[in-house]
């Protein structure tokens, strides 16, 4: 187990593409941590120079202290698992896990405790004299995923692991992705374009765009605390509702104003705005934090749009500036299409974006 340091990597493609830019990045032992952003953000290829699979154009990777920026794949002691398996269609399970070891020259008694430790801790212990092709894709993976733990790497790679299973499996597998590394404690850097997979999965989650750090966080961070407009649109489903508002004050005290409702924020929320009279700005809402309320405690009134049920709540839309605003409320009483709906904000959960940079007011 170790740590992991990036420190200013720049990866390019060319004179053209910086597919990852001035990216730093500390990793403590036993961590989980997800690399989460949009397809062609870079966490592909910054996963391939952890591993020594591509180059660094500038920058150096440290792995528990060491330099290894120069060093090959197989001088680094880290594993990785792929998107497409990988495994090897013409070995057994067993072979499949015990390959590596073997390349390694571990004695034969070593291989044979691994193998079967790897197996227990990925459940297939039941499968090790199969071949690949009589495995199902789910089951594949975890031998992909055994294969991995089995040499005990320093650092545990995974590239969208899970992305070619079915929904269902997906979520499952996840879960016990999350259990292995709780035994193991393997540090282990976790890549994919899935939030939701992200919040579940990561001690913190580094969310990426264009190559940079938008935001490193806990789940929680990431959620509640979005530090961009990007970040808060990209994480939560439904994501955040953005509104345009202008900021005006009025009997000493700072209104958010637009055409369909004008309110004075709690002294905490106006702080924040202190730099910002008269200023417009972007008010930032999940979908749980706009509550139905009666029509005296309204901020605005409406119609709703449709109504979604989920059973567990349901999600309603509105329209509110041409664009469609989300609500999630309790299951019950449903709400009807048409029907006028009172609503306003926990105030304590909204956000304020800076119209020019995107980047989170507070
Ligand atoms: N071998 C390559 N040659 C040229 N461009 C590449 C190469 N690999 C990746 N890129 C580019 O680098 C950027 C980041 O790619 P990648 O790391 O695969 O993103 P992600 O894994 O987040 O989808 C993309 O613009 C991609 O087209
Ligand atoms: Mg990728």
């Amino acid at each position: 187990m170790a740590t992991l340091e990036l420190i200013h990597v720049t990866k390019r493609f060319g004179k053209k593409v910086v597919a990852v830019d001035d990216f730093s990045l500390r990793v403590e032992d036993g961590e989980f941590l997800v690399l989460l952003g949009p397809s062609g953000c870079g966490k592909t290829t910054t996963l391939r120079m952890i591993a020594g699979l591509e180059e660094v154009t500038e920058g150096r990777i440290l792995i528990d202290g060491e330099d290894v920026t120069d060093l090959p794949p197989r001088k680094r002691n880290v594993s990785m698992v792929f998107q497409n398996y990988a495994v090897w269609p013409h070995m057994t399970v067993y072979d499949n896990i015990a390959y590596p070891l073997r390349l390694k020259r571990v004695d034969k008694k070593t291989i044979d405790e691994t193998v079967r430790e790897a197996a227990r801790m990925t459940k297939i212990e039941e499968l090790l004299d199969r071949y690949p092709s009589q495995l199902s894709g789910g089951q594949q993976q975890r031998v992909a995923v055994a294969r991995a733990l089995a040499v005990k790497p320093k650092l545990f790679l995974m590239d969208e692991p899970l992305s070619n299973l079915d929904a269902k499996l997906r979520v499952a597998t996840r879960t016990e992705l999350k259990a292995i590394h709780e035994k193991t404690g393997a540090t282990t850097i976790f890549v994919t374009h899935d939030q939701s997979e992200a919040m579940s999965l990561a001690d913190r989650i580094v969310i990426m765009r264009d190559g940079k750090i938008e935001q490193i966080g806990t789940p929680d961070d990431v959620y509640h605390r979005s530090a961009s407009i990007f970040v808060a649109d990209f994480i939560g489903t439904p994501p955040t509702n953005f509104i345009d508002v202008e900021v005006q004050v009025r009997d000493d005290q700072i209104h958010l104003v637009n055409p369909y409702f004008d309110f004075p924020l709690n002294p905490e929320n106006a702080a924040k705005l202190r730099d910002y009279p008269k200023r417009e700005l972007i008010l930032g809402v999940r979908p749980e934090n706009i509550v139905l309320v009666s029509e005296d405690e309204a901020i605005f009134s409406t119609q709703c749009l449709v109504s979604e049920p989920q059973g567990s709540h349901q999600i309603i839309a509105i329209e509110l500036d041409g664009k469609i605003i989300k609500i999630v409320a309790p299951a019950y009483p449903k709400v009807r299409s048409g029907e006028t709906i009172h609503l306003n904000f926990k105030q304590e959960a909204i956000a304020f974006f800076d119209k020019d940079t995107g980047r989170r007011i507070e």
